[in-house]
């Protein structure tokens, strides 16, 4: 029986979709949301005593979150950092100081310091997926989007420190969700939400510890950094 797996940016998009993934399955999920109140969907599926309040950005706000489960002494088996954003369409010309630190501090910092929190209270053989994106690939770089492109390379090579420094317990993995069609990804992407979910759930729950410090794609495939 797979234990109780904590999901970060879990109110829309991807992170919702993966809620639903993993209740499809019976395994119990905790969802994050920067305004709990404000998460109707989530709120259908999961109890608001499940739904802790989390911005990423914040370190006090992380610090409430890893107390509110030490109250609570909660058991992780996963932790899915998915909460993100995407920092606008930057050009060279375009470049703001601001945006590329804000970027970096909710894509890469949040997350690394989410796991730091949550490591404590992660069992024996836990895995960690970092949603990452193919647009953090280095092999795979196109042209602008400064700040999500880099923003996501310090996450994969994080995910890959990690991987080294905790030995692979828990396993660390950095995956690419698809393009999908949620408020990031538009109406033109590739995939819905639920078929990026699925496909990832499937990937987490295959993933053993020869996984970790991999990066992926959605399909399982590995991906270049
Ligand atoms: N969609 C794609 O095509 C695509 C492709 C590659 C990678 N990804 C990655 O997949 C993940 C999910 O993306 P999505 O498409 O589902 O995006 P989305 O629909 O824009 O949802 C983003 C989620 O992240 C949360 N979030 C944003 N800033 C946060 C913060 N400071 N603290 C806590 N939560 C925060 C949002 O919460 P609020 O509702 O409060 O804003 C929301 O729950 C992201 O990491 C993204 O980079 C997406």
């Amino acid at each position: 029986m797979e234990g109780t797996i904590l999901i970060t940016g879990a109110n829309r998009g991807i992170g919702l979709a993966l809620v639903k993934a993993f209740l499809d399955r019976d395994i119990p999920v905790l969802g994050t949301a920067r305004q709990p109140e404000a998460a109707t969907e989530l709120r259908h599926l999961i109890p608001d005593k499940d739904i802790l309040r989390l911005d990423v950005s914040q370190t006090e706000s992380i610090d409430e979150m890893g107390m509110a489960l030490q109250r609570r002494n909660i058991k992780l088996n996963g932790l899915i950092n998915n909460a993100g954003v995407y920092g606008g369409q930057e050009r060279f010309s375009e470049l703001d100081p601001t945006v590329l630190m804000e970027t970096y501090r909710v894509n890469a910092v949040g997350p690394l310091m989410v796991i730091k929190t949550c490591l404590p209270m992660l069992t024996h053989g836990a895995r960690v997926m970092n949603i990452s994106s193919n647009m953090g690939s280095i092999t795979n770089a196109g042209g602008g989007h400064y700040a999500y492109r880099m923003s996501k390379a310090a996450l994969n090579i994080a995910s890959r420190i990690l991987s080294l420094d905790l030995n692979a317990d828990p396993i660390c993995v950095a995956v690419h969700p698809g393009w999908v069609q949620t408020d990031m990804g538009g109406k033109h992407a590739n995939i819905a939400p639920h078929e990026s979910a699925e496909a990832l759930c499937e990937l987490y729950l295959k993933l053993e510890s020869g996984d970790s410090g991999k990066f992926f794609n959605y399909t399982g495939k590995p991906l270049d950094w």
